[in-house]
């Protein structure tokens, strides 16, 4: 069984979401999912009692913090952040800056890598914020799974979230679409049974 770290940054919930039905989609791929958060230590106070993010805050408590030291020890990994100016936020990335050691050592090597995002705006920058994260990947020599046309959640024919490049969500405030939920649950699954592949 393939073990695999979901590590994600969300300030308001919706990249949370996501995560979460991806790791239920893994788990219905027959791997073992782990939901790990990349914390925000300078999240200013107020920030963090304001509307939306006090909320998204409690309902991260129970998820474990992310660690480079543990990374290692997943079969595959996939990331995700919110889309911040077309791009992954400074939160995912100072986390990913961290695993420098990993990379001298190539302690990832021949992992499966996979990426998601959101964004609030439908042509806001899902398919960039995926390309600046998946540099991650080559350099660490990891192989990238993306979602391609071939999932079998409705990546064609999608009007929400979803695409090609991976799952991703429309920041609606509404929560997860069908759509973007049967993508995410099967580029779960899909994502598992590489990982396993690759791990064998
Ligand atoms: C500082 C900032 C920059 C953002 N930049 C973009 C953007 O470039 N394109 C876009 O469509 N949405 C943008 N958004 C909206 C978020 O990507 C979107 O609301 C996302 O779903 C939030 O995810 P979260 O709930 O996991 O934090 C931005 C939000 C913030 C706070």
């Amino acid at each position: 069984m393939a073990k695999i770290g979901i590590v994600y940054y969300s300030m308001y919930g919706e990249t949370f979401e996501l995560a979460r039905a991806i790791a239920e989609g893994v788990t219905k791929g027959g791997g073992e999912a782990h939901l790990r958060r990349v914390p925000d230590p300078l999240l200013p106070d107020e920030v963090k009692e304001s509307d939306g993010v006090k909320q998204a805050i409690e309902a991260q408590a129970e998820i474990p913090v992310a660690t480079v030291d543990e990374l290692p020890e997943f079969d595959g990994l996939i990331i995700g952040s919110p889309t911040r100016f077309g791009s992954a936020t400074s939160q995912l990335q100072a986390f990913l800056d961290q695993t420098g050691p990993l990379w001298s050592e190539g302690k990832l090597l021949g992992k499966a890598a996979g990426f998601f995002t959101g964004a609030a705006t439908i042509h806001g920058g899902h398919e960039t914020t995926i390309m600046s994260m998946a540099t991650f990947a080559m350099h660490q020599g990891m192989p990238i799974v993306p979602a391609g046309y071939a999932v079998a959640g409705d990546v064609q024919g999608t009007r929400s979230g979803g695409g090609p490049y991976g799952p991703t969500q429309l920041g609606t405030g509404e929560g997860l679409t069908d759509e973007e939920r049967n993508i995410a649950l099967d580029y779960g699954a899909h994502f598992a049974g590489i990982a396993e592949k690759l791990a064998a």
